[in-house]
């Protein structure tokens, strides 16, 4: 068992998975632990759909067909735009910038491989080869606070899937397929599709696996006051 701590600074985006199965037992009892979120009033405003076997199949064929009709690329957003703020600004700007500077830099790809990046970007439709995908689920009404909890909720369960041993990369990518996805699971008008995860074994070869993403240092973000 690692520590909280531990847990916190050992989480990392996993983009490359082992094929190794992740059995029912042991999602349920990742769920069993996650849902001792905390959540304003306790309204706990979340729903997930995980998917496993020929329910992960069917969702990986249904985006690649999304990618095909899209000429290969990425689908566009389908729904409201719940990503990011358009014409991002500084500080966040270079932030982004320098992640898939990063990432790319660690997958081999370079800047002008157009094709590379977008075969990447595509392998985010097959959950980088995790065996189980996850989606997370807001009724549509709920306000801000609400999104904030289901976001604690969604770490959550990352941390907790650390401490077992098994890796996570959240996944806002599929938000364009929104629509889609809530289609296909036949979802009520009023559930909103937030955001994917992906869940398994990291590979631990993958170089991409040994990305640290940089962070901010505590003078940047934090205002100190009475000490
Ligand atoms: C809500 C959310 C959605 C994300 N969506 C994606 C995604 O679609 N694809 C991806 O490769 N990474 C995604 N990420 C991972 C972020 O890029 C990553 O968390 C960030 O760069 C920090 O790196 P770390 O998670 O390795 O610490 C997402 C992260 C969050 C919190």
């Amino acid at each position: 068992m690692l520590t909280v701590t531990e847990a916190i600074r050992r989480r990392i985006s996993i983009r490359r998975f082992l094929p190794t199965p992740v059995t029912e037992p042991q999602l349920r009892e990742l769920l069993d632990t996650a849902r001792y979120s905390p959540s304003g009033g306790n309204l706990q405003p979340w729903k997930v759909i995980a998917v496993a076997g020929a329910e992960r199949d069917a969702v990986v064929t249904l985006a690649r067909g999304a990618i095909a009709n899209a000429g290969g690329a990425p689908p566009q957003e389908e729904g409201s735009d719940l990503v990011y703020p358009a014409n991002l600004w500084e500080p966040y700007r270079s932030r982004r910038y320098q992640l898939g500077e990063d990432m790319y830099a660690r997958l081999g790809i370079s800047r002008e491989n157009r094709a590379g990046r977008l075969a990447h970007v595509a392998r985010n439709f097959e959950f980088f080869g995790a065996p189980v995908g996850i989606f997370f689920i807001i009724d549509g009404r709920m306000g801000r606070g609400q999104w904030a909890h289901l976001g604690m909720f969604m770490q959550t369960l990352a941390l907790a899937a650390v401490d077992r041993g098994l890796g996570t990369c959240m996944q806002e990518f599929w938000g364009s397929l929104r629509e889609t996805l809530h289609r296909h699971f036949a979802l009520p008008e009023t559930d909103l599709i937030y955001c994917g995860m992906a869940l398994g074994y990291a590979d631990p070869d993958a170089s991409v696996n040994q990305l640290r993403s940089a962070r901010a240092p505590v003078e940047e973000f934090a205002i100190l006051r009475g000490f």
